[in-house]
């Protein structure tokens, strides 16, 4: 493996269909890389998660990714609402999902605490009507 490598994805906030494809993109280049199937299960759950509340609570945004020997690092920002009280929403089963969202699948308020089990590394910076950065950094190792 090259040193690193570094992706981009821009995450469309009105297309619902396409929600999912910037992590579904990385974990086919993590196995076209050999990397461990525990380490890329890992970053599939956690950024599908933050990938999809960039949609359906930010507006879209946009995805950048470091893939390293020994880890990877994912960042996933929005210019939504921002999130008023983190605690809060870090809650297992917290939700602020529309009907209309939890109709097609999501808000089950497991997002956030599911990032926060399955990364090594998880931090939130919010602001209020200007938007929100998640970043997570998962290593990579040869369990769960
Ligand atoms: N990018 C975001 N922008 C604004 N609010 C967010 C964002 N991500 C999460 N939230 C808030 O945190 C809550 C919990 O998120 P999560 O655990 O992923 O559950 P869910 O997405 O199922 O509601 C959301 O309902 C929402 O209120
Ligand atoms: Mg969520």
């Amino acid at each position: 493996m090259p040193d690193s490598i570094t992706l981009h994805y821009e995450i469309d906030g009105k297309d619902f269909s396409a929600a999912g494809d910037a992590s579904s993109s990385i974990k086919k280049v993590l196995s076209q890389l050999g990397v461990d199937p525990n380490t890329i299960r890992r970053v599939a759950i956690s950024m599908y998660e933050a990938e999809i509340n960039c949609v359906i609570h930010g507006g879209g945004g946009f995805a950048d990714a470091i893939i390293a020997p020994d880890k990877i690092w994912i960042g996933i920002t929005d210019h939504g609402p921002g999130i008023p009280d983190i605690d809060l929403a870090m809650q297992k089963g917290y939700t602020t999902a529309t009907n209309e969202i939890r109709e097609m699948g999501f808000g089950a308020g497991m997002g956030l605490p599911n990032i926060k089990s399955y990364s090594d590394d998880f931090n939130i910076k919010s602001s209020i009507g200007k938007g929100t950065t998640v970043e997570m950094t998962i290593y990579n190792r040869n369990d769960n």
